[in-house]
Protein backbone atom coordinates (compact mmCIF):
# COMPACT_ATOMS: atom_id res chain seq x y z
CA UNK A 1 0.00 0.00 0.00
CA UNK A 2 1.41 3.41 -0.99
CA UNK A 3 0.65 6.43 0.87
CA UNK A 4 -1.39 8.81 -0.48
CA UNK A 5 -0.81 11.75 1.87
CA UNK A 6 0.78 14.60 0.12
CA UNK A 7 3.25 16.39 2.35
CA UNK A 8 4.21 19.77 2.34
CA UNK A 9 7.57 20.75 1.17
CA UNK A 10 9.97 20.92 3.79
CA UNK A 11 10.78 23.96 5.35
CA UNK A 12 14.55 24.92 4.81
CA UNK A 13 16.11 28.11 5.95
CA UNK A 14 19.40 27.71 3.90
CA UNK A 15 19.46 31.21 1.25
CA UNK A 16 17.64 34.34 1.70
CA UNK A 17 17.46 34.63 -1.87
CA UNK A 18 15.24 31.14 -1.68
CA UNK A 19 12.77 32.26 0.33
CA UNK A 20 9.45 34.81 -0.92
CA UNK A 21 9.81 38.40 0.92
CA UNK A 22 6.75 37.80 2.01
CA UNK A 23 7.84 34.84 4.32
CA UNK A 24 11.02 36.48 5.84
CA UNK A 25 8.31 39.67 6.21
CA UNK A 26 6.22 37.40 7.99
CA UNK A 27 9.25 35.85 9.80
CA UNK A 28 10.68 39.55 11.34
CA UNK A 29 6.82 40.11 12.25
CA UNK A 30 6.84 36.88 14.33
CA UNK A 31 10.32 38.05 15.82
CA UNK A 32 8.99 40.94 16.80
CA UNK A 33 6.02 39.37 18.57
CA UNK A 34 8.38 36.92 20.42
CA UNK A 35 10.58 39.57 21.71
CA UNK A 36 7.53 40.85 22.67
CA UNK A 37 6.42 37.82 24.75
CA UNK A 38 10.28 37.36 25.75
CA UNK A 39 9.55 37.69 29.92
CA UNK A 40 6.56 34.85 28.92
CA UNK A 41 7.74 33.04 26.21
CA UNK A 42 4.53 30.65 24.96
CA UNK A 43 5.26 27.06 24.85
CA UNK A 44 5.06 26.76 20.64
CA UNK A 45 8.27 24.06 20.48
CA UNK A 46 6.77 21.35 23.49
CA UNK A 47 8.31 17.85 22.31
CA UNK A 48 10.54 19.09 19.26
CA UNK A 49 13.65 18.50 19.48
CA UNK A 50 16.50 20.27 17.33
CA UNK A 51 20.10 18.72 16.51
CA UNK A 52 22.75 21.48 16.04
CA UNK A 53 25.74 20.25 14.33
CA UNK A 54 28.67 22.59 14.38
CA UNK A 55 32.12 22.07 12.64
CA UNK A 56 33.53 25.34 13.26
CA UNK A 57 33.39 27.70 16.70
CA UNK A 58 30.14 30.13 17.79
CA UNK A 59 28.91 31.90 20.84
CA UNK A 60 25.93 33.82 19.30
CA UNK A 61 24.46 31.43 17.39
CA UNK A 62 24.76 28.42 19.38
CA UNK A 63 23.44 30.55 22.37
CA UNK A 64 20.72 31.79 19.96
CA UNK A 65 19.44 28.31 18.90
CA UNK A 66 19.72 26.78 22.29
CA UNK A 67 17.97 29.42 24.19
CA UNK A 68 15.25 30.15 21.67
CA UNK A 69 14.00 26.30 21.37
CA UNK A 70 14.25 26.19 25.31
CA UNK A 71 12.60 28.89 26.32
CA UNK A 72 9.40 27.92 23.98
CA UNK A 73 9.48 24.61 25.24
CA UNK A 74 11.57 22.45 23.30
CA UNK A 75 15.04 20.08 23.35
CA UNK A 76 18.07 20.63 21.72
CA UNK A 77 21.02 18.03 21.52
CA UNK A 78 24.39 19.62 19.83
CA UNK A 79 26.82 17.99 17.96
CA UNK A 80 30.40 18.69 16.62
CA UNK A 81 30.79 17.17 13.43
CA UNK A 82 34.24 15.32 14.32
CA UNK A 83 32.24 13.42 17.11
CA UNK A 84 29.44 12.01 14.48
CA UNK A 85 29.85 9.56 12.41
CA UNK A 86 29.80 12.42 9.27
CA UNK A 87 33.20 12.93 10.34
CA UNK A 88 33.93 9.76 9.05
CA UNK A 89 32.81 7.07 6.40
CA UNK A 90 28.96 7.76 6.96
CA UNK A 91 27.25 9.73 4.07
CA UNK A 92 25.61 12.82 3.94
CA UNK A 93 22.44 11.08 3.05
CA UNK A 94 22.17 7.95 6.12
CA UNK A 95 22.96 11.44 8.18
CA UNK A 96 19.98 13.30 7.10
CA UNK A 97 17.70 10.55 6.83
CA UNK A 98 18.79 9.24 10.09
CA UNK A 99 18.43 12.85 11.61
CA UNK A 100 15.05 12.88 10.18
CA UNK A 101 14.12 9.76 12.23
CA UNK A 102 15.02 11.34 15.76
CA UNK A 103 14.19 15.20 15.53
CA UNK A 104 12.17 17.70 14.10
CA UNK A 105 14.86 20.14 12.95
CA UNK A 106 18.59 20.62 12.29
CA UNK A 107 20.23 23.90 12.48
CA UNK A 108 24.73 22.98 11.14
CA UNK A 109 27.17 25.04 10.97
CA UNK A 110 30.07 24.71 8.67
CA UNK A 111 32.33 25.99 5.67
CA UNK A 112 31.30 23.99 2.68
CA UNK A 113 27.52 25.58 1.68
CA UNK A 114 27.24 22.51 -1.10
CA UNK A 115 26.96 19.79 2.51
CA UNK A 116 24.28 21.92 3.77
CA UNK A 117 22.39 21.90 0.51
CA UNK A 118 23.15 17.97 0.01
CA UNK A 119 21.62 17.35 3.81
CA UNK A 120 18.40 19.15 3.20
CA UNK A 121 18.11 17.41 -0.13
CA UNK A 122 18.01 14.10 1.63
CA UNK A 123 16.49 15.58 5.36
CA UNK A 124 12.90 15.22 5.84
CA UNK A 125 13.12 18.02 8.19
CA UNK A 126 14.23 21.10 8.00
CA UNK A 127 17.81 21.89 7.61
CA UNK A 128 18.88 25.69 8.39
CA UNK A 129 22.49 27.07 7.73
CA UNK A 130 24.22 28.50 10.97
CA UNK A 131 26.94 30.14 8.74
CA UNK A 132 28.68 28.55 5.54
CA UNK A 133 31.38 30.08 3.61
CA UNK A 134 28.72 31.00 1.08
CA UNK A 135 26.12 33.22 3.28
CA UNK A 136 24.82 34.14 6.93
CA UNK A 137 21.00 33.98 6.30
CA UNK A 138 19.73 33.50 10.34
CA UNK A 139 22.45 36.64 11.59
CA UNK A 140 21.23 38.84 8.42
CA UNK A 141 17.46 38.12 9.97
CA UNK A 142 18.60 39.96 13.40
CA UNK A 143 20.34 42.76 11.33
CA UNK A 144 17.15 42.99 9.57
CA UNK A 145 15.20 43.36 12.64
CA UNK A 146 17.74 45.78 14.47
CA UNK A 147 18.03 48.27 11.56
CA UNK A 148 13.83 48.37 11.48
CA UNK A 149 13.93 48.39 15.19
CA UNK A 150 16.13 51.71 15.43
CA UNK A 151 15.66 53.75 12.13
CA UNK A 152 11.87 52.32 10.94
CA UNK A 153 11.87 50.88 7.93
CA UNK A 154 14.59 49.38 6.05
CA UNK A 155 13.31 50.28 2.15
CA UNK A 156 15.23 53.21 0.54
CA UNK A 157 17.92 53.40 3.55
CA UNK A 158 22.08 53.46 2.28
CA UNK A 159 23.82 50.53 3.79
CA UNK A 160 27.59 50.73 3.44
CA UNK A 161 29.61 48.09 4.03
CA UNK A 162 33.34 47.77 4.67
CA UNK A 163 35.97 45.37 4.27
CA UNK A 164 36.00 41.39 3.34
CA UNK A 165 33.18 40.88 0.87
CA UNK A 166 32.61 37.72 2.80
CA UNK A 167 29.53 35.67 3.89
CA UNK A 168 27.89 37.89 6.33
CA UNK A 169 28.44 40.57 3.14
CA UNK A 170 27.07 37.88 0.49
CA UNK A 171 23.90 37.30 2.48
CA UNK A 172 23.00 41.14 2.98
CA UNK A 173 23.56 41.18 -0.79
CA UNK A 174 20.61 38.52 -1.52
CA UNK A 175 18.43 40.53 1.25
CA UNK A 176 19.27 44.18 -0.59
CA UNK A 177 17.09 43.22 -3.69
CA UNK A 178 13.88 41.94 -1.42
CA UNK A 179 14.09 44.88 1.14
CA UNK A 180 14.64 47.99 -1.16
CA UNK A 181 17.81 48.79 0.34
CA UNK A 182 20.87 50.46 -1.19
CA UNK A 183 23.89 48.03 -0.50
CA UNK A 184 27.08 49.54 -0.83
CA UNK A 185 30.18 48.01 -0.72
CA UNK A 186 33.73 48.97 0.01
CA UNK A 187 36.41 46.29 -0.68
CA UNK A 188 40.13 46.71 -1.06
CA UNK A 189 40.92 46.59 -4.69
CA UNK A 190 43.33 43.36 -4.56
CA UNK A 191 40.25 41.66 -2.95
CA UNK A 192 37.63 43.07 -5.43
CA UNK A 193 35.17 40.33 -6.19
CA UNK A 194 34.91 39.74 -9.65
CA UNK A 195 31.75 41.66 -10.76
CA UNK A 196 29.66 38.75 -12.74
CA UNK A 197 29.71 36.89 -8.82
CA UNK A 198 28.36 40.34 -7.47
CA UNK A 199 24.55 41.21 -7.43
CA UNK A 200 23.95 44.35 -10.17
CA UNK A 201 21.75 45.37 -7.38
CA UNK A 202 24.43 46.37 -5.28
CA UNK A 203 27.19 49.43 -5.79
CA UNK A 204 30.64 48.25 -5.21
CA UNK A 205 33.64 50.12 -4.92
CA UNK A 206 36.78 50.67 -3.40
CA UNK A 207 36.57 53.94 -1.91
CA UNK A 208 35.48 54.20 1.93
CA UNK A 209 34.84 57.29 2.73
CA UNK A 210 32.34 57.57 -0.59
CA UNK A 211 30.85 54.75 0.50
CA UNK A 212 30.20 55.62 3.91
CA UNK A 213 28.73 59.40 2.63
CA UNK A 214 25.31 59.34 4.05
CA UNK A 215 24.77 55.90 4.66
CA UNK A 216 22.04 55.03 7.49
CA UNK A 217 23.79 52.11 8.45
CA UNK A 218 27.80 51.46 8.39
CA UNK A 219 28.45 47.56 9.07
CA UNK A 220 31.55 45.83 9.30
CA UNK A 221 33.00 42.36 10.07
CA UNK A 222 36.10 40.46 10.38
CA UNK A 223 39.15 40.65 8.12
CA UNK A 224 39.57 36.93 8.52
CA UNK A 225 36.71 34.90 8.57
CA UNK A 226 37.04 31.16 9.97
CA UNK A 227 39.09 28.67 8.40
CA UNK A 228 41.12 31.38 6.93
CA UNK A 229 43.69 31.92 9.05
CA UNK A 230 47.06 33.34 7.97
CA UNK A 231 45.55 35.80 5.68
CA UNK A 232 47.07 39.23 5.05
CA UNK A 233 45.35 41.82 6.17
CA UNK A 234 47.15 44.81 5.90
CA UNK A 235 45.40 45.86 2.52
CA UNK A 236 42.06 46.34 4.56
CA UNK A 237 43.46 48.57 6.97
CA UNK A 238 42.54 51.73 4.62
CA UNK A 239 38.53 50.45 5.53
CA UNK A 240 38.72 50.19 9.32
CA UNK A 241 35.55 51.89 10.71
CA UNK A 242 36.64 54.94 12.85
CA UNK A 243 34.82 58.22 14.02
CA UNK A 244 36.05 59.89 10.61
CA UNK A 245 34.48 57.26 8.45
CA UNK A 246 31.35 57.86 10.93
CA UNK A 247 31.30 61.34 10.55
CA UNK A 248 30.36 60.89 6.53
CA UNK A 249 27.64 58.36 7.37
CA UNK A 250 24.06 60.73 8.03
CA UNK A 251 24.24 61.87 11.95
CA UNK A 252 21.64 59.33 13.11
CA UNK A 253 24.00 56.25 11.63
CA UNK A 254 24.08 53.26 13.52
CA UNK A 255 27.16 50.47 13.48
CA UNK A 256 26.55 47.21 12.92
CA UNK A 257 28.95 44.13 13.47
CA UNK A 258 27.38 40.16 13.46
CA UNK A 259 30.35 39.69 16.01
CA UNK A 260 33.18 38.36 17.05
CA UNK A 261 35.46 41.42 16.78
CA UNK A 262 38.81 42.52 16.10
CA UNK A 263 38.29 45.40 18.13
CA UNK A 264 41.09 47.73 16.55
CA UNK A 265 41.27 46.00 13.25
CA UNK A 266 38.27 46.26 11.26
CA UNK A 267 36.73 48.82 13.90
CA UNK A 268 38.14 51.50 16.77
CA UNK A 269 37.50 50.98 20.42
CA UNK A 270 35.70 55.16 20.19
CA UNK A 271 33.20 53.56 17.51
CA UNK A 272 32.23 50.47 19.29
CA UNK A 273 32.19 52.57 22.32
CA UNK A 274 30.06 55.39 20.50
CA UNK A 275 26.05 55.57 20.76
CA UNK A 276 25.90 54.63 17.14
CA UNK A 277 26.80 51.05 18.49
CA UNK A 278 24.00 48.90 18.19
CA UNK A 279 26.09 45.50 18.64
CA UNK A 280 24.77 43.99 21.64
CA UNK A 281 21.22 44.38 20.71
CA UNK A 282 22.18 43.05 17.15
CA UNK A 283 23.48 40.52 19.39
CA UNK A 284 20.24 40.15 21.31
CA UNK A 285 17.45 40.55 18.38
CA UNK A 286 19.65 36.70 16.99
CA UNK A 287 17.57 35.15 19.76
CA UNK A 288 14.18 36.42 18.79
CA UNK A 289 15.19 35.98 14.86
CA UNK A 290 16.01 32.16 15.50
CA UNK A 291 12.45 31.88 17.29
CA UNK A 292 10.90 33.13 14.50
CA UNK A 293 12.81 31.31 12.09
CA UNK A 294 11.94 28.15 13.89
CA UNK A 295 8.61 28.80 14.11
CA UNK A 296 8.49 29.18 10.53
CA UNK A 297 10.13 26.18 10.09
CA UNK A 298 8.23 24.20 11.76
CA UNK A 299 4.95 25.02 10.83
CA UNK A 300 4.25 22.17 9.49
CA UNK A 301 4.10 20.74 12.94
CA UNK A 302 1.09 22.76 13.96
CA UNK A 303 3.49 25.54 15.46
CA UNK A 304 1.77 28.98 14.57
CA UNK A 305 2.83 32.28 16.30
CA UNK A 306 -0.15 34.10 17.99
CA UNK A 307 -0.50 37.60 17.89
CA UNK A 308 -1.59 39.54 21.11
N1 LIG B 1 27.57 36.30 14.65
C1 LIG B 1 27.75 34.98 14.89
O1 LIG B 1 27.30 34.13 14.14
O2 LIG B 1 28.44 34.74 16.04
P1 LIG B 1 28.98 33.31 16.51
O3 LIG B 1 30.08 32.92 15.54
O4 LIG B 1 29.48 33.53 17.89
O5 LIG B 1 27.86 32.32 16.46
N1 LIG C 1 32.53 36.19 8.53
C1 LIG C 1 32.67 35.59 9.84
C2 LIG C 1 31.35 35.61 10.54
C3 LIG C 1 31.38 35.03 11.92
C4 LIG C 1 30.02 35.06 12.58
C5 LIG C 1 33.18 34.17 9.72
O1 LIG C 1 32.74 33.44 8.82
O2 LIG C 1 34.06 33.80 10.49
Amino acid sequence: MTDQTVRPPVRHFINLDQIPTETLQSILTNARELKAQKFSPPQLFAGLSLAMIFDKKSTRTRLSFEIAMKQLGGHTIVMTKDEMQLGGAESIEDTAKVLSRFVDGVMIRLSNHETVEELASYADIPVINALTDASHPCQIMADLLTIEEKLGDIKGRKIAWFGDYNNVAKTFAQAAPKFGFDLTVAVPPPLTPDKKNVATTITLTDDPIAAAKDADVIVTDTWVSMGQEGKQIDAFIPYRVTPDLMAKAKPHAIFMHCMPIHRGEEVTDDVLASPASVIYDEAENRLHAQKAILAWCFEHSGVNVQHK
